[in-house]
């Protein structure tokens, strides 16, 4: 029989990666001082503050409850002494691609084995139209070096829906002065978006297509940053494994490119509540509320796939004690995250006992109610260690995950927090 879980109280989730990491870069290439507060704690920003003082930037220590950057402007950068570390994060990578393409030096970008083999020719082709030098040593991946330069403005039709791509070239064309134009094949998140025009950036969105006209200075703004709506969606899914209880999420960011994953949770049966909607940064902002019922599998269709890229893990653990089959497709982006999470995803989640197929584009997975143990390997994937987490901790933690730290990248509290929610 399927052990009882009763989950219950609340989980405050750490400040979401994508706008801390974005607050501390647009707060160096700022005119003025820029404050923080709520900002994630974790090793990925930790590696876009390394990178953004070897660049020269005065920043204080992440750990001040109000972090402050001093900005250099859009130009102010000085050359790197060192390259620039950027550990396992793809969003310092690619958005710092950006800024370099911009400054007259080079610098050569690293980072850990995972991050070395993801693409970057996605950011440094545009990059180069726009006037840049990307040199690489392995394929196109790290080390990359940047030597940047006068730029001109650029249309651009990127081949991935990629928010990393968006914003590098945004964050190009206003250190450089020129104009640029985006047009996605799928929307992704607009947080650059959002907090560029929050600083009196002329930044225009419309369908799928986003500008940036040059002109208009970049002034410093003070950033509350809400919670992870991808963190948060770990609590909802252990909320929608759970026999009984309830979980509250205050805080979190529900920004609309980023809550497929609770609309999908809603749809395979999790009761799920917004309450004190409020705004906090720019953003939507919102206590969610999490309870369990029944649950079915679904389907997630490609147009989806942008709004809960991050949260597919997690959505796949949860598909396994849902009744019926759950089906993924248009998600190769996947392949090329972390790990290639399609294939960790389906490896994980057989070896555990459940039922689940791979595709080139996703997976299909037969949710049931039998005894799922075993042992987890994450490859190092932060994502695949807590939805497994997750998944173990609705069976009786019959589920062993091999490298249970590497989930400081983006939420060091996170296994404190998940035991505190089971009651
Ligand atoms: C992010 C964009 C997404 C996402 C990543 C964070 C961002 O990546 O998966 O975790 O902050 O812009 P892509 O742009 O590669 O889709």
């Amino acid at each position: 029989m399927a052990p009882r879980v009763t989950v219950n109280g609340r989980v405050v989730v750490p400040g979401d990666k994508s706008i801390s990491h974005r607050a501390l870069m647009l707060g160096a290439i700022a005119h003025g001082r820029t404050e923080v507060t709520g900002i994630l704690r974790s090793a990925d920003v930790q590696s876009t503050a390394t990178v953004l003082r070897a660049l020269g930037v005065p920043l204080s220590d992440l750990a001040e409850p109000v972090v402050a950057v001093q900005g250099v402007g859009p130009r102010g950068l000085r050359a790197p002494a060192t390259d620039l570390d950027a550990g396992n994060s793809g969003t310092t990578t690619r958005l710092i691609a950006g800024v370099l393409a911009a400054q007259p030096f080079r610098s050569r970008l690293v980072g850990d084995a995972s991050l070395s083999r993801r693409p970057m020719g996605r950011v440094a082709r545009p990059l180069t139209a726009m006037g840049a030098t990307f040199e690489f040593e392995n394929g196109d991946g790290l080390p990359m070096t940047v030597t940047g330069g006068s730029l001109q403005g650029l249309t651009w039709y990127p081949e991935a829906a990629s928010a990393q791509v968006k914003s590098a070239l945004l964050l190009a064309a206003y250190c450089a002065g020129v104009p640029v134009e985006v047009h996605e094949p799928a929307a992704t998140r607009d947080h650059t978006e959002r907090m560029m025009r929050a600083r009196g950036v002329d930044v225009r969105t419309e369908g799928r297509s986003v500008s940036l006209l040059p002109g208009a200075p970049m002034v410093a703004a003070a950033t509350a940053v809400p919670g992870d709506p991808s963190s948060a969606a770990f609590f909802a899914g252990l909320a929608a494994l759970a026999t009984s209880g309830e979980l509250e999420l205050p805080g979190v960011c529900v920004n609309p490119g980023r809550v497929g994953a609770f609309r999908v949770l809603e749809r395979m049966g999790v009761r799920l509540g917004y309450e004190d909607l409020a705004e906090s940064g720019g953003e939507p902002i919102a206590t969610l509320v999490a309870a369990p019922r029944l649950l079915h599998g679904t389907t997630i269709a490609p147009d989806e796939v942008p709004s809960l890229i991050d949260e597919l893990p997690l959505l796949a653990c949860v598909a396994a004690r849902a009744a019926g089959e759950t089906r993924v497709t248009g998600a190769g982006e996947l392949r090329v995250k972390e790990s290639d999470r399609i294939a960790r995803i389906v490896a994980n989640l057989r070896a555990v006992g459940a039922d689940a197929e791979e595709l080139a584009d996703g997976f299909v997975i037969r949710g049931s109610d039998r005894p799922l143990a075993g042992r987890v390997v994450t490859g190092g994937d932060h994502r695949i260690a807590m939805a497994f987490g997750v998944l173990g901790a609705a069976c009786g933690n019959a589920i062993a995950i091999d490298d249970p730290s590497c989930v400081a990248v983006s939420y060091p509290a996170f296994w404190t927090d998940l035991r505190n929610a089971i009651r």
